[in-house]
């Protein structure tokens, strides 16, 4: 039987660390998880009382497409709250994860063979869903002199035009921010030549320095992805939003009737309430703030190289080429030398990956100074 050359994609490397990771742990081995993105600490206190209350009190039926029009409601003030941005709560639509509204972001906005540009490295589900959907992935080699971040100067070095541009600020795996001088001119560029810009802010409320800005300040064609997976640390809860233009609104409640009827309801029930959590999740914050600390003190003291400018996120991308050039058996190595999981760049870079490593530092201070102990015993030995 055929099997479709669509799914002939790449495997995610960080999930299958984590599953070596798992075995060892498996067998008695110490394992500091630093492969996946997901916050330490789980859903706020207000979050599960609000589900508790949902499921004694509610149906818990089907919504409507595109959300339960409370959470649609509560979304689009939390926009006029923390960015001085009015958006109709029709322009939301609330979503399976981040990962659904990108699916169907990248489905309305773009046709079969469309060109979409986007930085290497960048997160692989862009790049590996948009290849499965049909389209044509432009790599934009960015270093560490644009922040790892994409550039007009570098969407105008690409040789045919583009269709659309993902940017992602705080980026995963990089934790780099676009100056806002560069957004607002991406932005400006973008409208002009006619390139959807597809603005993932799931890092949002992460930052480290400057609060990080959404790209509706400046486009008012582009589509913004976001959800409370990262900030609001309720991964498994799977729920997300996306805020459309009104070119959009109904080809988006199209797709989203026939492809997932209605988002999570118990989760969206409980997220209304993720909005009155701020004081817990800063706290949170608070605590990436200070892992990120101990690995920017302790990696260069291993013998890691550079590190990329972690403005929010977190993760930490540290350049290998003085410890390896292959960056997938240096995670496994280092796995089994030190039980410290990482990811591999070649997960977010497909050329340049080889001489990265990420490492998530989301986890308790307890671990990630553990980690940071081992990585030094390991590589400098007394
Ligand atoms: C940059 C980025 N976008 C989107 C996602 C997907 O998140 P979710 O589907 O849980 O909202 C992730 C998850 O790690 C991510 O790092």
């Amino acid at each position: 039987m055929n099997v479709s050359k669509r799914s002939d994609i790449a495997p995610f490397y960080a999930m299958e660390i984590l599953k070596s990771a798992n075995e060892m742990a498996d067998d008695g081995a110490t394992i500091m998880h630093m492969e996946a993105g997901e916050p330490g600490s789980g859903a706020p206190a207000k979050v599960l009382q609000a589900a508790h209350a949902a499921l004694d009190n509610c149906q818990l039926g089907y919504t409507e497409s595109e959300g339960d029009p409370v959470l649609r409601a509560r979304i689009a003030r939390h926009y006029q709250d923390y960015y001085g941005q009015t958006v109709a709560p029709n322009q939301i639509a609330v979503t399976m994860g981040s990962s659904g509204g990108l699916l169907l972001a990248f489905l309305a906005a773009f046709d079969v063979g469309d060109r979409i540009a986007m930085a290497e490295p960048s997160y692989p589900a862009y790049r590996n869903t948009l290849s499965a959907l049909g389209l044509e992935v432009v790599g934009l080699p960015a270093g560490p002199e644009t922040r790892f971040q994409p550039t007009v100067d570098l969407l105008k070095q690409v040789d045919e035009p583009v269709h659309g541009l993902i940017v992602a600020s705080p980026s995963n795996p990089t934790g780099t921010m676009i100056p806002r001088a560069e957004f607002e001119a991406l932005a400006n560029y973008c409208d002009d030549q006619g390139i959807r810009i597809i603005s993932d802010e799931i890092y949002h409320g992460i930052t480290y320095g400057e609060p990080a800005e959404t790209v509706l300040a400046y486009s008012n064609s582009a589509i913004i992805a976001n959800g409370f997976s990262k900030y609001f640390a309720m991964t498994g809860w799977r729920l997300g939003w996306i805020i459309v233009p009104p070119d959009l609104v109904r080809p988006i409640e199209r797709l989203a009737q026939n492809m997932f009827i209605s988002p999570p309801t118990l989760a969206q029930h409980a997220a209304i309430a993720a909005f009155d959590c701020r004081e817990e999740l800063d706290r949170n914050v608070a605590r990436y703030a200070k892992n990120r600390e101990i690995l920017q003190r302790a990696l260069p003291e291993a013998g890691f190289g550079d590190l990329a400018p972690c403005d929010g996120a977190f993760y930490v991308y540290a350049d290998v080429t003085q410890l390896t050039n292959d960056s997938e058996n240096f995670c496994r190595e280092m796995l089994k030398a030190t039980g410290v999981a990482a990811t591999p760049g070649i997960d977010f870079d497909t050329k340049r990956g080889n001489h990265y490593v990420r490492f998530s530092f989301a986890a308790d201070g307890a671990t990630v100074e553990r980690a940071a102990a081992a990585l030094i015993g390991w590589l400098q030995p007394k």
